[in-house]
């Protein structure tokens, strides 16, 4: 969750509703049942919430500020488990049936987000997060285990996640960090689509928005668990195929018809699933303006590489070499492809994400489907980005980067 301005995209659409914080607008909180899963909550109210019906409703932990000032050691700087633009994330302790705060060491790890910034927006993703976390229980959605509002302070309290972001793994280097293995990225890979599949196939439809590599979480067995839902949407109700809302999200991660529209659909997630796969496939960042010219977009530099088997391995990790076969890697780079297909219609669902990447786990990817879920011609053209019915503006150059 934050507000990283440098790498945020916010810009107002034509439908963009006004917001007051005490009665909360549709924009953002009204969320409906979710029992269509077995793993998610009970009946959810579907009309929009107060924040107070939002605070009493959860089953969280309301936590003093004194009480988490405890367990983090006062916020002590070498508790500091990461930096994002809402704040920074504390490791701190609590016992694990009071809740009470614990001498280090004792109880359960907890990591504690502290908001740093003044204003309505960092209020607004707070308790959003709350509103969504508070309900949505999956094995691959961290825990939030309670929150903190006392005077300005705004805290979040969640389950500890040993192995911190996938962010950190795939790009920091160091003695710390070694290359994750093929295996290790597929494992992770599938644990983050079957969270957004979760959401996306809930009663009411949820649009998680900020999929990217720092707000995927690992436990000690490289399950991913998705962190940050502070710019989830409600999906469409009834006949609507979209909902219309603010551009707001991470750079390089947004599909171009939601850049270019405002236009938001459970689709929009599936681009952002294409781009993060593809960073785990290659180790490179979505965008770097470190890399040679024409390749500071990864997407717009590694698609033409994707479709073509003979020349995927210009883009596959070369720290990957020897850990995958062939056929594996074809059906991974073309699972890519699909989900960065420019129509949107064309990308496939999440369900069908899970079970390609449950296919590359069991069966090294030499069965059939190795060349899309039967999409329809004029989708190939799409997904490999030849003559198409629409287009929109290169992400790279939207206005929204200048
Ligand atoms: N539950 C957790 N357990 C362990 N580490 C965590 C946890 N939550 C966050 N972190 C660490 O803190 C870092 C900062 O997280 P945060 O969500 O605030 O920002 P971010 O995702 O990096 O950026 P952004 O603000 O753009 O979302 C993460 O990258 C991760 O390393
Ligand atoms: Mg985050």
């Amino acid at each position: 969750m934050g507000l990283c301005w440098s790498n945020r995209i916010k810009a107002e659409s034509p439908s963009h509703t006004g917001f007051n914080s005490k009665s909360v607008s549709k924009d953002g909180f009204g969320i409906g049942s979710v029992s269509s899963s077995k793993f998610s909550s009970s009946s959810i109210p579907i009309t929009p919430r107060s924040e107070d019906e939002i605070l009493e409703s959860s089953k969280l932990k309301s936590f003093s500020f004194s009480e988490l000032k405890t367990a983090t050691r006062n916020f002590r700087p070498d508790s500091v488990l990461g930096e994002g633009g809402f704040g920074s994330v504390f490791k701190g302790w609590i016992d694990e049936q009071t809740l009470t705060a614990t001498k280090p060491g004792t109880g359960i790890i907890i990591a504690v987000k502290r908001l740093n910034q003044e204003g309505f927006q960092g209020h607004k993703e707070w308790l959003t997060e709350i509103n969504y976390l508070g309900q949505l229980y999956h094995p691959n959605l961290v825990k939030l285990i309670g929150y903190c509002l006392e005077d300005d302070h705004r805290l979040l309290v969640y389950e500890y996640m040993p192995k911190g972001s996938m962010e950190n793994h795939l790009f920091r280097r160091g003695s710390h960090f070694q290359p994750l293995s093929w295996s290790v990225r597929m494992t992770v890979a599938l644990s983050a689509a079957r969270g957004l599949a979760f959401l996306h196939n809930a009663e009411s439809q949820v649009i998680y928005r900020d999929f990217k590599t720092s707000n995927i979480l690992l436990d000690s067995n490289y399950n991913a668990k998705l962190s940050d839902f502070g710019l989830a949407r409600d999906g469409p109700t009834g006949d609507k195929s979209h909902v219309s809302t603010r551009v707001m999200g991470t750079r390089g991660y947004a599909a171009p018809e939601y850049l270019a529209t405002g236009h938001l659909t459970a689709k929009s997630d599936v681009y952002s699933f294409g781009v993060v796969f593809l960073e785990m496939l290659s180790g490179l960042r979505a965008i770097d303006k470190n890399r040679p010219s024409g390749q500071h977009n990864l997407v717009e530099w590694a698609k033409p590489y994707l479709n073509n088997n003979r020349r995927i391995f210009h883009v596959l990790d070369a720290r990957l070499q020897g850990q995958y076969s062939i056929s594996r890697a074809q059906k991974a780079a073309n699972l890519a492809l699909e989900c960065l297909a420019v129509e949107p219609k064309c990308r496939p669902s999440m369900d069908e994400v899970v079970a390609t990447l449950e296919q590359l786990q069991d069966a090294g990817g030499k069965d059939n489907n190795a060349n899309g879920h039967g999409q329809a011609k004029s989708c190939r053209s799409s997904i490999n980005d030849g003559p198409r019915p629409t287009t929109y503006p290169r992400p790279s150059n939207s206005p929204l980067f200048a």
